[in-house]
């Protein structure tokens, strides 16, 4: 499973973070650690996949609902879990993440795990299960109750041979026979979060899964899992099934049960306002006693478009080469080129590289139409073939290698911001 960094990042600390991840360092060293020159160790900025942010700018709306969604549904109250849609780089992680200390610290069993392309499902929610366990073994009154829902996990795990594992050690739990191991993965997700669900009913708490990456997740197992969620809703129960993808996580969710969008509160994740990223720029280095004249602050926010990844990749840098503080415009003229050639070759070109030529030629020409959606037939004409079906492949290529995503049918867009742009700067064409 992949590993998820630990860190937390909830609301608790959304202001105060800023203050650590500086190794302790005080606002007076961080201005003059190096040379008297601002502190390159200090640096608060935190490009990353994932990184929680120094400032998690701009998504109290969105931390606010989950708060809501976890409070009604412990409750008994009806909610809708979240699911966050949204481009690369735009902060989907983190906020998954905040989402879990949140949950944690409310006392849920909770975990989080990243859906695997052509992955299964069963294995991941098994490898998902043990540190649920563990919470539920710890904080749960009803002692039979909490060793039976251990039972029910190995049941689970044990259809598909999985082994639940906690740190490198086998859980060695007997089954429960007869209970989520039929080998159908609806009934068994079913059975197991039911039986979760009572349970943590009966505690006054919730209980949450919470799936990164959910649009890889293939359409008959999350058909599954909606299935499964649709369950625990109609019962009543405080289970929460969220997650976040890429943009057509929506529809993809839909199209595996028509039901799915009624049931989840799908929540778009873009750039933020220009407010927004000026915050996420200024309030880590304020914090460390270093400050950002005007000028340079609405260069910075200009020219990371408000992309949570672009601002701390440019925040990083320009950090690094500015000598002492105020940061100032000219420090963002050196900044800007060290910064882009940094997104150059750590988000942009590895992924045009998994492009084969053909491939390439397609998103150059849907680069030359623009930086928004672009329709499939024109592309195809672009391209000199009046029937968009003869370059469906290379459409598909890019679909299934996660280039582009389309927004509704006959419509295809980047999934990586800036992507256009990045392109037709290229000096050649393949
Ligand atoms: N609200 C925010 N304010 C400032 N920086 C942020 C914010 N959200 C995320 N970041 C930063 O943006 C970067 C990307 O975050 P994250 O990995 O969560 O994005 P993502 O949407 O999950 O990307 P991907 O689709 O590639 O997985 C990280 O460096 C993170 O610190
Ligand atoms: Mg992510």
């Amino acid at each position: 499973m992949q590993g998820f960094p630990d860190k937390d990042a909830s609301r608790s600390t959304r202001l105060s973070s800023v203050f650590c991840g500086c190794l302790g360092r005080t606002a007076e060293n961080a201005r003059k650690g190096y040379g008297g020159g601002i502190d390159p160790i200090a640096n608060p900025y935190a490009p990353g996949a994932g990184t929680p942010p120094p400032l998690l700018a701009g998504r109290d709306g969105v931390l606010d609902a989950f708060d809501v969604v976890i409070g009604r549904a412990a409750a008994g109250n009806s909610f809708q879990p979240i699911v966050l849609s949204g481009l690369r780089g735009v902060g989907k992680t983190v906020l998954l993440l905040a989402f879990r200390s949140t949950a944690r610290d409310a006392g849920w069993p909770i975990e989080l795990f990243e859906a695997r392309p052509g992955g299964d499902l069963r294995s991941q929610v098994a490898e998902a299960l043990p540190p649920m366990i563990r919470t539920v073994n710890k904080r749960w009154r009803n002692r039979a109750r909490a060793q039976r829902i251990g039972r029910i996990a190995a049941s689970f795990a044990r259809a598909v041979q999985a082994t639940l594992l906690r740190s490198g050690f086998r859980l060695e739990l007997e089954p429960e026979p007869g209970v989520a191991d039929s080998g159908d993965l609806e009934t068994d997700l079913t059975e197991l979060l039911v039986a979760l669900g009572e349970g943590a009913q009966d505690e006054g708490v919730g209980a949450a899964l919470l799936i990164d990456e959910l649009h890889e997740v293939p359409p008959e197992q999350l058909s599954a899992l909606v299935g499964a969620a649709h369950r625990v809703n109609q019962d009543g129960l405080p289970v929460v099934l969220g997650g976040a993808g890429l943009p057509p996580v929506g529809r993809v969710l839909s199209e595996a049960r028509s039901y799915a969008e009624r049931l989840f509160s799908i929540r778009p994740v873009g750039a933020l306002s220009p407010d927004d990223s000026a915050r996420a720029f200024l309030e880590p280095a304020e914090a460390l006693g270093v400050d950002i004249t005007d000028g340079a602050l609405d260069r910075l926010v200009r020219v990371s478009g408000g992309y949570p990844f672009f601002i701390q990749s440019y925040g990083k840098h320009v950090w690094d080469l500015a000598d002492d503080s105020p940061i100032a415009e000219d420090d963002v003229d050196l900044a800007e080129p060290r910064a882009y050639r940094e997104l150059v070759d750590s988000f942009f070109k590895p992924r045009y590289d998994r492009a084969t030529p053909s491939e390439r030629r397609y998103l150059h020409a849907m680069a030359e139409l623009g930086d928004g959606d672009v329709s499939s037939a024109v592309v195809a004409t672009r391209l000199g073939h009046d029937q968009p079906s003869r370059v469906s492949p290379q459409r598909d290529g890019l679909l299934t290698k996660g280039l582009i995503y389309a927004p509704e049918r006959g419509v295809l867009a980047f999934t990586v911001p800036h992507m256009a742009a990045y392109l037709r700067q290229l000096p050649e064409r393949p």
